[in-house]
């Protein structure tokens, strides 16, 4: 198995002259800015790493307002996160022509044809295409870019990167960490298991396609009637209400292999339950067979961590990422069950989060020391003056409290709903206290209420936030839990206390605040138990069906306008419906 280094060596410095010296390495510049681009599959974005801290990281879709930014057809590699790059050079002040490097996560020089490693994909060669052109799209995309700059780090490195580089130390100060990729599809392989040194990545194992756990949850997914490569979630949901009963033929099925890999032979999902159209009944099969596949997923992913532990000297922490890595019951399972003592998962474990780990990534190649990230609010956030400037643009009659956080805690302790909007936004799928949707956790009408809001499913659960003081005494498992990234059973005590958010099998999505780095949503949640005696509170994403998470301002009000919401709570400043005249 090469090195990463001598894959990176290959295919990084590729396109340089054979005697040329690394431009980057030359007369460094005391600020190294690099940029990472992911494009290939889905989940567009852009990140910027400065001197080895990421300074910026937001989603295409955020701006777009296209969920998911695309679908991950061929057809569409060639579009760019654009918005969000421009956004990221914006914010730190700088233009695409002082760049030192970008980094594309995906290695086009890497691959091979789809029929070859297995896949049904007869256009893949066009992605390949378009990715290999990418430099000189990207410096169309980006005025000033200069297109030698464009390095290509392979997918799952940049994936590892995203985890074992942007992870914090452990509690002793280590950073070194075992690292799990486990994804739909890369160049050719869909995991990676390593480790992680000194910031440099030994890969010990790499499962090439067409076996994929990820394009395996992705095929059941699309069985199940639900949009495949983007409402996996759904079928983790909905697994909790079925019973595993085809796990002994999943056992044969899939299977993991003694160099830290598997296989998955094919099956036809139609012999264990009738494939179910977008708006099809919902049957005990359906969720029979979404149980079984997340049950034997669980067993596998076990393995696979096991065997790293054992092939990694056995370190303390576990890193994960890659669009599997999002299964927070799974996670759970790995905390609970697993060798490590601690597990962390990159927030962004989708595709998303590979433009930060390619950027990290590559910074670390070209001579830098990185930091972990610093959270994940590092998408757009306006000052006081601007919030207050588009509520006076849209004539809305605000105030300013002595407290927003007290002034929420009050709504939410009469039952009313709370679109929070607060600070940076978010990078990764989950609301985490900056652009979310707040309720209180002690109505079992709440979920209901929730989805309607929102248009989802009501077989959904919805997920509290908690003061992380208080974490451990009402849920169970890995805490703190700041990312949302795993599922807690809930002590029989606080089931009837917060019915709102106890899914049917007793567990919670939990996100657990530490007041040190979310002063301000540890201030509402304190207010709130002081009203409640309750420390939780609901927290989903602020958007309605279908969309994106809003990321601006005017996106907050639009959505207050025009869903049930009680207060709009946006910097310092409070919008009561009551006070909007003819409703309420
Ligand atoms: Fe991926």
């Amino acid at each position: 198995m090469p090195t990463v280094d001598a894959i990176w060596t290959f295919s990084i410095f590729r396109k340089l002259p054979i005697f040329g010296v690394v431009p980057q390495a030359q007369g460094r510049r005391r600020s190294m800015r690099v940029l990472g681009i992911n494009a290939i599959f889905h989940d567009p974005a852009a990140a910027l790493v400065i001197d080895g801290r990421v300074v910026a990281a937001a989603e295409e879709e955020r701006f777009s307002r296209r969920k998911h930014g695309k679908r991950p057809l061929p057809f569409s590699a060639w579009e760019l996160p654009e918005l969000s790059a421009a956004w990221c050079l914006r914010q730190a002040g700088i233009d695409a022509g002082s760049l030192d490097a970008v980094a594309y996560s995906f290695d086009p020089g890497l691959c091979r044809d789809a029929a070859e490693l297995g896949l049904v994909d007869p256009w893949d060669w066009l992605r390949i295409e378009y990715a290999t052109r990418a430099p000189q799209f990207l410096a169309e995309a980006l005025p000033g870019l200069d297109p030698d700059i464009v390095r290509f780090v392979p997918h799952h490195v940049a994936h590892a990167a995203s985890a074992g580089l942007a992870a914090p130390p452990d509690e002793s100060g280590t950073t070194a960490s075992a690292v799990l990729v486990l994804d739909g599809r890369g160049e050719t392989a869909s995991h990676l298991g390593g480790v992680y040194v000194e910031g440099r990545l030994r890969q010990l194992a790499s499962q090439q396609l067409p076996h994929s756990l990820g394009l395996l949850y992705e095929d059941l997914t699309r069985h199940l009637g639900f949009l495949h490569s983007s409402d996996e979630y759904k079928v983790m949901a909905l697994a909790s209400y079925g019973q595993p009963r085809h796990l002994g033929l999943l056992r044969d099925l899939i299977r993991t292999t003694d160099d830290g890999g598997f296989t998955v032979d094919q099956i036809d999902w139609s012999t264990l339950a009738k494939p179910r159209g977008a708006d099809g009944e919902m049957t005990a099969d359906h969720a029979d067979l979404a149980a079984s596949v997340q049950a034997r997923l669980e067993e596998t992913i076990l393995d696979l961590a096991r065997w790293l532990h054992e092939a990694a000297d056995g370190p303390a922490t576990l890193t994960m990422a890659g669009g599997v890595a999002l299964n927070c019951v799974a996670n759970a399972r790995i905390a609970a069950e697993g060798p490590y003592r601690r597990v962390w998962v990159q927030p962004a474990a989708g595709d998303a989060g590979t433009a930060l780990g390619a950027a990290l990534h590559l910074a670390t190649v070209l001579g830098d020391t990185t930091a972990a990230m610093p959270g994940v609010d590092l998408g757009r956030g306006w000052t006081d003056d601007e919030l207050e400037a588009e509520l006076r643009r849209a004539a809305l009659p605000y105030r300013r409290p002595d407290s927003i956080a007290a002034e929420a805690a009050r709504v939410l302790a009469g039952n009313g709903v709370v679109a929070w909007f607060q600070g940076r936004s978010e990078y990764g799928p989950r609301a985490l206290g900056h652009r979310s949707l707040l309720a209180h956790p002690g109505d079992p009408d709440t979920t209901r209420r929730m989805n309607d809001i929102k248009g989802r499913e009501q077989f959904r659960p919805i997920a509290p936030m908690v003061r992380a003081e208080r974490a451990a005494e009402i849920f169970e498992g890995e805490l703190p839990s700041p990312y949302m990234l795993f599922v807690h059973r809930v002590a029989p005590a606080w089931r009837e206390r917060i019915p709102a958010v106890v899914h049917v099998d007793d567990t919670a999505r939990v996100q657990t605040v530490d007041p040190a780095t979310e002063p301000l949503v540890a201030e509402m949640l304190a207010e709130f138990d002081r009203l409640t005696g309750l420390p939780v509170v609901v927290n989903t994403s602020l958007n309605t069906a279908g969309r994106p998470m809003v990321d601006t301002p005017r996106e907050a009000m639009e959505l207050f306008g025009s869903a049930p919401v009680d207060l709009l709570a946006i910097g310092p400043y409070a919008v009561h419906r009551t006070d909007l005249g003819t409703a309420g």
